[in-house]
């Protein structure tokens, strides 16, 4: 049976991490799934609950650098200057990992990956259980991760031992993920963090992400499985308001189906079913992106067009999210 209790009341939740327990906690990205990252039959949990194929490693989250080096084998002055600047906050890291990381968080790979939450009540909870917390986002393997409590609740009731009702999620898409294990730091998967956010802080890294389909053994292991993807089929439109709101309308006119829009910039689109608009920046589109993709699946919506710009900065994690959703069909106009 799964227990929910507010933020300011992480006791009983925080003791059952400790006894090796799951526990849904938000964070200021997407709601992660937790358990005693060292503790194998805690973490066996976390994957049977979500479906997840062991293959794909999970990230550790931690509420202070004091205990690191427990986990990591060394931490360049560049990844130091990396922390100092981003944690706690929605920056993953990758090191080489210690021998006290079992191969089941990190999927038997030599490295483990490691983030230190901004959002308070992951904090405390972090803090309270006394445990490195492995957890990956709160969804059902596939789904869109979960940003907001009943989504939550959708996706894990009956599957953990608690969930922490945290209101909605600020960021909206998971961490950036960077890999600072070698000489030259990569942006393995894209998020708030930007590389140019990085590339003030260290020149290690040399390029941003690019988006690459098809690739066989990506370095980010979870990069290569079916993600974020609601019951409705996904297309993107991208290009700028007056070319997406021409395409899109075109096929509202001719429409059988019952036919979605994730709107930009407020632009107005009379014949959809249903449309949620996504805001005036790649920041806000960030936000509303996985909880709308949900919410058309609630208004029973088969097709979903997403109306999207190409833009640096977060666009680039937004724009990686939205292509993995509507598994690669992308109209550009
Ligand atoms: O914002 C987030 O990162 C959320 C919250 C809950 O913290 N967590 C999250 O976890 O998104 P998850 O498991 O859904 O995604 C973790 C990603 C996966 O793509 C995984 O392959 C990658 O991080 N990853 C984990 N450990 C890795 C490693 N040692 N090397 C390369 N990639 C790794
Ligand atoms: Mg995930």
């Amino acid at each position: 049976m799964t227990k929910i209790v507010k933020e300011n009341d992480l006791d009983e939740a925080a003791q059952c991490l400790k006894n090796g327990g799951t526990v849904v906690f938000p964070t200021e990205t997407v709601y992660g799934l937790g358990a005693d990252a060292l503790n194998e039959k805690a973490v066996e949990k976390i994957y049977a609950a979500k479906g997840r194929p062991s293959d794909n490693p999970l990230i550790v989250h931690i509420a202070d650098t004091d205990s690191l080096s427990k986990i990591v084998r060394e931490i360049s002055p560049d990844a130091r200057k990396l922390m100092d600047a981003f944690w706690p906050g929605p920056l993953t890291m990758i090191f080489k990992k210690s021998s006290a990381v079992p191969g089941v968080v990190t999927a038997n790979l030599d490295t483990v990956a490691v983030r230190c939450p901004s959002n308070k009540t992951a904090h405390s909870l972090i803090k309270k259980s006394g445990v490195f917390v492995a957890a990956p986002s709160a969804n059902l393997s596939g789904s869109p991760s979960p940003t907001v409590f009943k989504h939550v609740c959708d996706d894990m009731m009956g599957r953990v031992d608690f969930i922490i009702d945290g209101g909605e999620c600020d960021v909206g898409i998971e961490s950036t993920v960077l890999d600072v294990s070698g000489d030259e730091f990569r942006i393995l998967r894209p998020g708030y963090v930007t590389y140019s956010d990085i590339l003030k802080i260290t020149d290690k890294i040399k390029s941003d992400y690019v988006d690459i389909k098809g690739v066989d053994t990506p370095k980010c292991p979870g990069m290569k499985y079916t993600h974020y993807s609601p019951r409705a089929e996904v297309f993107v439109v991208m290009g700028n308001s007056e070319n997406c709101k021409m395409y899109i309308d075109e096929i509202l006119a001719k429409k059988q189906k019952r036919t979605g829009v994730l709107s930009y910039k407020n632009t107005k689109y009379e014949n959809a079913d249903y449309v949620i608009d996504a805001g005036f920046d790649m920041t806000h589109y960030a936000y509303v992106l996985y909880e709308a993709l949900r919410e058309f699946d609630e208004h029973n919506i088969d097709i979903i067009y997403a109306q999207f710009e190409d833009e640096d900065g977060v666009g680039v994690a937004v724009k990686n999210r939205i292509f993995k959703s509507a598994g690669y069909k992308i109209v550009k106009v």
